[in-house]
């Protein structure tokens, strides 16, 4: 099962989430668009993430999808838990002001898409929660976003 799995490639992108004046920012790659009409993204967090006691507390969240420049960032928002370190300080990540959701959104990236929980399913050692789009900001149009596979970095390539 992992020999076939680990053929599939995944998005990297950051969670943010904005708690009790804390801004906080997970790597994700269990991200997709879940419906069109209303415009649905889930995202598949695991109960002991930090992240998840805000998605829980505030329901909801910021999506940053990453350019391969920002690797590092990624790297390093997907080792180090907003328990223990306040990842936006110590990466001295730009941010600007959000549209509809009180969480910052990250400067440099691809694109922002703001989102409100409607829903969470448990899903094995995950959970799962969809977020209805409530506002988006493209900020690199042209930019390949970057991917991840085999747990190594790598960058869309069109055909
Ligand atoms: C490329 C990559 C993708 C990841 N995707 C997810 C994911 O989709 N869901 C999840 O719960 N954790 C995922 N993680 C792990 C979290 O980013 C990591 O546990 C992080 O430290 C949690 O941060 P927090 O405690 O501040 O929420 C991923 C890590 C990496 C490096």
């Amino acid at each position: 099962m992992k020999e076939a799995l680990r053929h599939l490639p995944w998005p990297v992108t950051l969670i943010g989430t904005y708690q009790e004046g804390r801004h906080n920012l997970m790597t994700a790659s269990w991200v997709s668009q879940v419906s069109f009409q209303p415009p649905l993204i889930m995202v598949s967090v695991a109960p002991e993430r930090y992240t998840y006691q805000a998605l829980m507390a505030t329901r909801e969240f910021a999506v940053s999808i990453l350019a391969p420049d920002q690797a590092e960032i990624a790297q390093f928002c997907g080792e180090r838990s907003g328990r223990e370190v306040d990842k936006v300080k110590a990466l001295n990540v730009k941010v600007v002001p959000p549209q509809e959701i009180k969480v910052p959104l990250l400067a440099d990236c691809i694109a922002n898409i703001e989102c409100r929980v409607v829903a969470h399913h448990p899903a094995g050692d995950h959970v799962i929660f969809i977020g209805e789009v409530v506002a988006s900001r493209v900020q690199r149009p042209e930019e390949r976003p970057l991917l991840m596979k085999d747990w190594r970095w790598g960058v869309y390539q069109p055909l």
